[in-house]
């Protein structure tokens, strides 16, 4: 099926009003006038723009017996309300994706489940022998969740591996040795960067901090950055929030919620291009959960990153070619997705926003099983209007519609 969509481009050579043509899943052709084929959707008007697909790094869609949390379909149908059109999921499931079966199985279910295309990520295993090269197949990366595995037998024949197969290895980095009656410290997390990014220089794996919260983590970032190449994302919670919120359960993250100071470090940080990404640790839990004393950390962050991110466009904090940046073009760079750019060659990805819509935050809306969010009644301005995977729109007109995800590993083998 084609499909033509007209509207005002955010293209490599800047914002202009034209056409994409999207044949086969595949951009064809990007013009200033194309003849209509195939369905033709018509996004010009004021305050829409046509943005490369969005991709978020750092998911958890949970399903499996944590599927009462979140499942594939419920989460990437939030994802493409959110305007996100491919989402990579962490292995810290029920079972944990770290055998090549369960790898397997996760697979198959993302397929028949999800509305949205998805890549995986394997966790360290618990015995070597599952780093098989088929790994590579089916995955985007490792995940190493340092606060519990820093002293991990096998992670550091998971590290070589990575370096082997060339695969990208996404670090939770906080170093659990400068935890203090449970308090989680800055200096934990540059402790962690540190600890990580000398054993990539050793090791010669390919690095990638994810959810940088502090602006200790970012000078620590920031220094490596000058004999090595490693990269980084953050969250809109890091970018909005402080401590001061984390006193409301709800608002529980982990890493924690940090100072004001971090805030405007790590906005300077996306801006100036230290950050390359931006992720919403999306991390659905029941409420029940969320309203134990020591609750678990985390919140659905898919249907508010979009939205919060335009918003602080708006407030002129960043640019909207950070937000495009941040959330398409870097992470399909980071990831090799052949992606993250209005071109003729790269898959029929598009997001459309629409940066006058304005609106109160209202999680009893989430297509999310997780119906909370710590920024309840915040009002923004801008959102998604329309999500389209491989030519396809799976979000239209306020309603996600039905598509069918892939993992975005098969996209090299679909051309
Ligand atoms: O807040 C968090 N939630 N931090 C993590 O590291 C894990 C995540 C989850 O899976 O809920
Ligand atoms: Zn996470």
């Amino acid at each position: 099926m084609d499909l033509t969509v007209r509207g005002k481009l955010f293209t490599p050579q800047g914002l202009r009003e034209g056409c994409v043509r999207i044949a086969g899943g595949w951009i064809e052709e990007v013009g200033s006038e194309l003849p209509p084929e195939g369905e033709v959707l018509d996004f010009r008007g004021k305050g829409k723009v046509v943005l490369p697909g969005l991709i978020d790094m750092h998911v958890h869609l949970r399903d499996f017996r944590l599927s009462y949390k979140e499942d594939f379909r419920t989460g990437t149908r939030a994802a493409a309300k959110g305007g996100y059109t491919v989402v990579a999921d962490m292995p810290n499931t029920l079972p944990r994706v770290n055998t090549l079966s369960v790898l397997r199985r996760r697979e198959a279910l993302g397929r028949r489940r999800a509305v949205v295309d998805f890549g995986l990520y394997f966790g360290v295993p618990e015995r070597g022998e599952e780093l098989r090269k088929e790994i590579g197949k089916r995955c985007l990366g490792i995940k190493v969740y340092l606060p519990e595995e820093m002293g991990k037998e096998t992670l550091g024949e998971a590290l070589c591996f990575a370096a082997r197969e060339r695969l990208l290895v996404v670090v939770h980095a906080e170093d659990p040795s400068l935890f203090r009656n449970g308090r989680r410290p800055p200096q934990a997390e540059a402790a962690g960067i540190r600890r990580m990014a000398e054993w990539s220089l050793r090791g010669g794996f390919r690095l990638h901090i994810t959810h940088l919260s502090s602006s200790a983590g970012l000078e620590e970032l920031v220094r490596w950055k000058r004999k090595l190449v490693l990269s980084a994302d953050t969250c809109p919670h890091y970018l909005l929030l402080t401590s001061r919120h984390e006193r409301k359960p709800l608002a529980r993250v982990f890493p924690p919620l940090r100072g004001p100071g971090d805030r405007t470090a790590l906005l300077r940080g996306i801006r100036e291009g230290e950050i390359e990404a931006v992720t919403s640790d999306h991390a659905p839990h029941s409420l029940e959960e969320k309203r134990e004393p020591d609750g678990p950390g985390g919140f659905p962050g898919l249907e508010t990153e979009l939205p919060l991110l335009l918003t602080l466009v708006r407030k002129g904090r960043l640019g909207l070619a950070d937000v495009v940046r941040a959330c398409s073009l870097n992470p399909a760079l980071l990831l090799g997705l052949p992606a993250g750019r209005i071109e003729r060659g790269c898959i029929g990805n598009l997001t459309v926003v629409d940066l006058e819509k304005s609106f109160r935050i209202d999680p009893s809306e989430f297509e999310s099983k997780a119906k909370y969010s710590p920024f309840e009644g915040m009002r923004v301005t801008g959102a998604a209007s329309c999500t389209i995977v491989r030519g396809r729109p799976v979000f239209l007109e306020g309603r996600v519609e039905g598509g069918r995800g892939v993992n975005v590993k098969s996209y090299g083998e679909a051309r």
